[in-house]
């Protein structure tokens, strides 16, 4: 990619660190699969890290909920974010759900009040079950769901006039540059 562009791409992966570091617009996500009849759904999640040279971002989900039933199915998923102001990012990869050691160890790392929102029970979208103890909870119902992602769209709307870049990975590295928004 052009010097340009490729500084786009870096600012890119710079904001998507700095949203799992600490709170930022970019750090819930819109993340958008497809069901087995091929029907999208979106909802949020919060970006919990990236890595800027394998090109990933990953973030937890319980291992039962309709998302990561979809991204098992299909694991082409898209991410909206949004800067609240004028930056608009949309990544486009491939899904994979961490393994049980590694599931292990990002659930050893969790906050635990974090690791509350993964008790037994009925899986989301169930109905409510009616009140009992809480249950504990399960590493069983966790997931770590990491999405490489091979597609970066920008779109920049504070600029006059506006940009958009739009950068696909291939084997040799990022292709692609400014189109027209
Ligand atoms: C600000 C915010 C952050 C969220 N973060 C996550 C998350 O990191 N992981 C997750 O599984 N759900 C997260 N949720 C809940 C999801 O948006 C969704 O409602 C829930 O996971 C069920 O999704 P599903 O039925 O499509 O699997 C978040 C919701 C909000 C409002």
């Amino acid at each position: 990619v052009a010097a340009d562009d490729q500084v786009v791409l870096a600012a890119v992966w710079d904001a998507l660190r700095a949203a799992t570091t600490r709170r930022t617009p970019f750090t819930v996500a819109h993340l958008a699969t497809v069901d087995a009849g091929g029907a999208p759904h979106v909802r949020a999640v919060i970006l919990r890290e990236c890595d800027a040279d394998a090109g990933t971002v990953a973030f937890a989900a319980d291992a039962r909920s309709p998302k990561v039933r979809d991204l098992r199915g299909d694991p082409r998923v898209a991410l909206g974010l949004y800067d609240g102001e004028a930056v608009q990012l949309r990544l486009e990869g491939r899904a994979v759900v961490a393994g049980p050691v590694e599931r292990r160890r990002r659930w050893e790392d969790l906050p635990p009040h974090n690791r509350r929102l993964y008790g037994a029970g009925p899986a989301p979208g169930e109905p409510l079950p009616a009140a009992t103890d809480a249950a504990p909870p399960e590493v069983d119902r966790f997931a770590w769901v990491r999405v490489h992602v091979d597609r970066v769209d920008r779109l920049d709307l504070a600029t006059d006039p506006h940009e958009r870049t739009v950068l696909t990975r291939t084997s040799g590295g990022w292709t692609g540059g400014r189109v027209v928004p």
